[in-house]
């Protein structure tokens, strides 16, 4: 009999971590749904401890999702703990996760400690999250560069204080592999309480291995992997979701276990966090890329008409792509819309929100002949993030000719006030942020600017990406619109009322 693969999601956590990817708390929890749907057994909504605006997205998490367990990161510190405790009170399965480094590079450098006072702590922290949980993960962080006798020592000290999972993490995704395989192997034969625990991996990008460690780990023992969806996190992100869910349920001839995820919801949940976040998914990402089941060649086409399994070794259908591609039109009615959307994961928590996403819908399919489940989501997105906005945009002019200056007048409402601006430059987008930069008083530095279409067709919905930076600060914005002048100006006031909405927040790691 095959055994359970926990997957433990974190998204909400790591893949924030990502600079940019900040998000709101409504945003975290229209994720934390999709992610509960598809049935993901743990869900780390943050690191409570981060912000009050990052402690209130994990609790909204908690409230809001009742059958995965919800997870809060906490320093191996009191006061994270009893933080990341507090927020998870109102759900049915809270886990906290404290971690604390433990390789010489990091005892020494970052946290100028001794071996014998990390283990102090690190049992201390578990011990203290027991009062709120029987359900404690502990990471050793940088494990995959640290000591093993070390490891062995920690790991048991930390299960004999009450730690039911050990997460082993490749922080800064050094290791290959074989090497991160046999050490999962070994520190599960070698730690004398191992029995007590579940082994779990966690591994970064840095040298394109996160998922091959991790299916290394998992054929060496690991019964959990900490993943994000579309392999966001720090720097090179973390173990892709769908790539490792896949690889396992694929190969069911080496792997003896199995997760429990429902694939279906794996593309409208990258769709989902791709919106959110900015982050782009590139079009040969394996399983959610938008050629990952596309076969160009003839002689490929050939093949798969007359016997899919030629060249295809996983059904596109399963993992969320073709389910029902051409969904609406101009005389779909409001109950039409409101299923597909509960199909597609998006529950709106409003008459108001579904009335507003659905005047988008008839606007949209008034200038559009197809809508395609692309460009509801992406209308879903934009109506609740302008829900919350003190930026809006109201209207925007552009007068463009072949080798004169192009004009560009806009008109925002800035906390209820409607204010205008002009601004010539000889590009249309330049024109269009000059004109929004002159109604707002911010050193503004704009790091990214792509435009890409959310269907096909010259109709269709332009997506613009927009990240800014400010202060220091880095926010992504996204807008769509089936001019993409117009794309542009509603990601720049997107991008803009981030800026005004970031607050400091700590970060677990520095
Ligand atoms: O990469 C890492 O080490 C982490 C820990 C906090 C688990 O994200
Ligand atoms: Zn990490």
């Amino acid at each position: 009999m095959s055994d359970k693969l926990i997957i433990f999601d974190t998204t909400l956590r790591d893949g924030e971590q990502s600079p940019g990817a900040s998000m709101t708390k409504d945003e975290k929890v229209r994720i934390a749904k999709v992610l509960e749907k598809m049935r993901v057994d743990v869900i780390e909504a943050g690191f409570a401890i981060a912000s009050q605006g990052d402690f209130e997205a994990v609790q909204a998490v908690a409230n809001a999702v009742k059958d995965s367990t919800i997870c809060s990161l906490a320093r191996a510190i009191d006061k994270d703990i009893d933080r990341a405790g507090e927020a998870l009170t109102n759900t049915n399965s809270p886990r906290i996760h404290t971690f604390i480094a433990t390789s010489d590079i990091h005892m020494k450098m970052k946290l100028q400690m001794t071996p014998e006072e990390v283990i102090e702590q690190a049992v201390r922290a578990v011990k203290r999250a027991s009062r709120y949980t029987d359900n404690i993960e502990f990471s050793p962080e940088d494990a995959g560069r640290s000591d093993e006798d070390f490891l062995c020592r920690i790991i048991e000290a930390t299960i004999d204080a009450g730690a039911t999972t050990i997460n082993i993490p490749d922080t800064v995704g050094y290791n290959i592999p074989d090497q991160f395989g046999q050490t999962m192997k070994s520190l599960i034969e070698r730690v004398p309480n191992s029995d007590k625990a579940i082994f779990s991996a966690h591994c970064h990008n840095d040298l394109g291995l996160a998922v091959s460690n991790s299916l290394s780990a998992v054929l060496n023992g690991a019964r959990q992997v900490e993943c994000t969806i579309n392999g966001l996190g720090e720097r090179a992100g973390n173990t892709s979701l769908e790539e490792l869910v896949m690889a396992v349920r694929t190969r069911q001839d080496v792997f003896d276990c199995d997760t429990n995820i429902d694939a279906t919801h794996i593309l409208s949940a990258s769709r989902l966090v791709s919106s959110v976040t900015g982050f782009i998914v590139q079009p040969n990402k394996a399983i959610v890329g938008a050629n990952a089941f596309a076969h160009e060649a003839g002689i490929h086409q050939d093949g798969v008409l007359k016997y899919r399994e030629t060249y295809e070794i996983m059904r596109a259908e399963d993992v969320g792509w073709n389910a029902n591609k051409l969904v609406l039109g101009k005389h779909s009615g409001r109950n039409a819309f409101k299923a597909r959307l509960f199909d597609l994961g998006v529950e709106l928590d409003s008459e108001e929100s579904l009335n507003d996403a659905f005047r988008r819908f008839k606007d949209l399919a008034d200038k559009k002949h197809d809508i395609f489940d692309e460009d509801l989501q992406a209308l879903v997105s934009e109506s609740q993030t302008e829900a919350l906005e003190s930026i809006k945009l109201v209207s925007l002019k552009v007068c463009t000719e072949t080798g004169e200056q192009n004009t560009a007048t806009i008109m925002l409402s800035i906390n209820g006030e409607e204010r205008s601006s002009t601004a010539q430059t000889p590009g249309a987008v330049d024109a269009t942020f000059s004109a929004i930069n002159s109604l707002v008083d911010l050193e503004l530095n704009l790091q990214l600017y792509s435009v890409s279409n959310v269907t096909q067709g010259t109709d269709s919905l332009g997506e613009v990406n927009v990240r800014l930076e400010h202060d220091g600060k880095i926010v992504n914005g996204q807008g769509s619109d089936t001019d993409i002048i117009t794309a542009s100006a509603k990601a720049y006031v997107h991008a803009l009322n981030k800026v005004m909405a970031a607050t400091n927040k700590a970060h677990p790691q520095v």
